[in-house]
């Protein structure tokens, strides 16, 4: 058997996304807002950082998420990164919602993207760029104002949340 074979192994989607979750991550909750109206967020895991100098950092949104065109339109953005009791919170920001601020304190920061309280670190971005990527778009934002708090992170391994601690 040639086991340099240049050949692709086909897979399938559904082990794509077994293998990609075996990358542990943080969790965050991305937020934005329309001039003068309710304020957008969702759930992400795929915030990383790219560049120290200049400040620069990446996540990605997929081309069909009802919020994909709010984060487009205002051009700018934070970085919430939660904590480890924010599942609940959490959960509230990943399907599609009217109402994901119910019970949430934030605070308007940097042209006016809210800054969640109970988010362990928040980085206030301009959006530099968005780039079509597959069923995604890489969102790269120049970052602006940032701050960090007291306390461990959510972590996402698997398709689960966990702690530094454990499971929760
Ligand atoms: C742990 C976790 C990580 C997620 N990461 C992403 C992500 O990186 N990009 C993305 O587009 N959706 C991601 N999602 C799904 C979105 O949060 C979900 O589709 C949400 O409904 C998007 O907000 P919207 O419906 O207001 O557009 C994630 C969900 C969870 C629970």
């Amino acid at each position: 058997m040639n086991m340099h074979s240049t050949k692709p192994v086909p897979f399938a989607e559904r082990e794509f996304r077994d293998v990609l979750g075996h990358f542990a991550t943080g969790v965050a909750v991305v937020t934005t807002c329309h001039e003068g109206s309710a304020p957008i967020g969702m759930a992400v895991n795929s915030f990383a950082s790219v560049s120290l100098d200049p400040p620069e950092i990446l996540w990605s949104v997929s081309s069909s998420a009802p919020s994909r065109d709010a984060f487009a339109l205002h051009g700018a953005f934070a970085v919430n990164i939660m904590s480890e009791h924010d599942k609940d919170r959490i959960m509230q920001f990943a399907r599609p919602s009217d109402d994901k601020f119910r019970g949430i304190e934030w605070r308007p920061g940097w042209r006016g993207v809210p800054v969640l309280s109970h988010a362990i670190a928040t980085l206030e971005c301009e959006t530099k760029q968005m780039i079509p990527c597959g069923d995604h778009e890489i969102v790269v934002g120049s970052v602006r104002a940032i701050e960090r708090r007291d306390g461990d992170p959510l972590l996402f391994f698997r398709g689960q949340f966990s702690t530094l601690g454990g499971a929760v």
